[in-house]
């Protein structure tokens, strides 16, 4: 185990919307991500979910009990979508967020709309060999 740069990491790739894993913590993946653009509206039924904007800006709308809202996190800031509550994350310009959720987390939850191209259904892929 080396330490790993997170700005040499996000480097190693330019896929959006594709989270990859950086290290894990007990049963939790930390995991990073480039995004720009609409994810997708989902929900991750068991898990809460832990955002922090280390570039740009992360916009995530929520549908809640008593209506639709939509929280802005500029970068260094952080939010926690609680289980079960359907959000879609949004970057109106290029980003990156690093996530923190339970190792196996489908990045589109268990109930999604339909998943467009440009969005990656994914439980988290591996940093390139060598990333540190
Ligand atoms: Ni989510």
């Amino acid at each position: 185990m080396e330490p790993i740069a997170l700005d040499r990491a996000l480097d190693s790739f330019s896929d959006l919307w594709s989270p990859r894993i950086v290290t894990a913590v007990n049963d939790y993946d930390v995991r990073i991500a480039r995004v720009e653009g609409e994810h997708v509206w989902h929900v991750h039924t068991d898990t809460d979910e832990f955002f922090l904007v280390i570039e740009g800006e992360l916009h995530i709308a929520l549908r809640e009990a008593d209506g639709e809202r939509t929280v802005v996190l500029p970068r260094g800031s952080v939010f926690t979508v609680p289980r079960g509550t359907e959000h879609k994350p949004y970057a109106p310009v290029p980003s990156a967020i690093l996530v923190f959720e339970p190792t196996g987390t489908l990045s589109v939850g268990d109930r999604h709309d339909e998943v467009p191209d440009h969005v990656d259904a994914t439980t988290g892929h591996a940093l390139a060999g060598g990333v540190q």
